[in-house]
């Protein structure tokens, strides 16, 4: 049964502290990222968009040490293998996400942008979980979505999701996205989008699981000859009111 229960008035605590991603050095000056306290209590008894058998999906804590979490989970997901110098790569990879999650969080008012993390289901509020997937939802208006949305202004967009290889196909990723569903209702937003590569079959029937079709896709001179992978377009209404 989802919980809906949410806090509107959090507000995302802003930081000067600085981030680079080109040293592998992110400097997330942990006394500013303090977690603001009721909203950490509100989110441990209330907070869950979605609370499942197996798994729990809240929105992400500020901390140092979730948001270090966050970006493994993301950085493990999508980062390619490479020979000899993978840890190297993989160390990169994570403070470039870090960075990015940082930039969003520093830029986006708290209802206009989120990232949800999914965590195996305890009745131990206190338990420190390990996380098992994560997504980024953010509020968008991009003219080439809108004219697929009938009367909408704006819409949930849904990226990066990512589930860690060990906690894949035990339907992590779909409880995120039903907690997607829920933040849009909570939010006032009758349509969520995302971009799904045209070739990735398994992202591709997750989504239509969810409830997602395709309404375009990149223009046909978009091939791979300038290496890039096509991408589609997938809509949903929401279902939930
Ligand atoms: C794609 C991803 C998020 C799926 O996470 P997940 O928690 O394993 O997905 P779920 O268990 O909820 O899958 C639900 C359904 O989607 C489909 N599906 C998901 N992953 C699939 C895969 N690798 N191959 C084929 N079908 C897949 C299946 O129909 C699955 O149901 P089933 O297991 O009963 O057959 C995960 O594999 C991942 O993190 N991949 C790397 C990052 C990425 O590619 N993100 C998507 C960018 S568009």
């Amino acid at each position: 049964m989802a919980h809906l229960h949410y806090n509107h008035s959090i507000v995302v605590k802003g930081s000067s502290s600085t981030s680079t991603s080109s040293d592998q050095q992110v400097n997330l000056d942990s006394e500013k990222l303090q977690p603001n306290r009721a909203y950490e209590n509100e989110t441990h008894q209330f907070g869950y968009l979605v609370s499942d058998v197996d798994w729990q999906v809240r929105r992400m804590v500020e901390t140092e040490e979730e948001m270090r979490k966050v970006a493994y989970v993301q950085a493990e997901a999508f980062h390619e293998p490479v020979f000899l110098f993978d840890d190297l790569f993989l160390d990169f990879f994570k403070a470039e996400v870090l960075s990015g999650l940082l930039y969003r969080l520093r830029n986006s008012p708290p209802d206009r942008y989120a990232c949800l993390v999914a965590e195996p289901r305890s009745d131990d509020q206190e338990s420190n979980k390990e996380l098992a997937g994560v997504v980024d939802v953010t509020v968008l208006r991009e003219d080439s979505v809108l004219e697929h949305l009938p009367g909408a202004e704006e819409y949930l967009y849904v990226s990066g999701i990512a589930v860690l290889n060990k906690f894949r196909r035990q339907k992590v990723a779909t409880t995120l996205l039903k907690a997607c569903d829920i933040l849009s209702a909570i939010w006032g937003f009758e349509y969520l989008a995302l971009r799904a590569y045209e070739d990735d079959y398994g992202a591709r029937k997750l989504y239509s699981n969810a409830g997602y079709r395709v309404v375009s896709g990149d223009s046909p001179w978009t091939t791979t000859w300038i290496g890039r992978r096509r991408r589609v377009l997938m809509v949903k209404r929401s279902n939930i009111q």
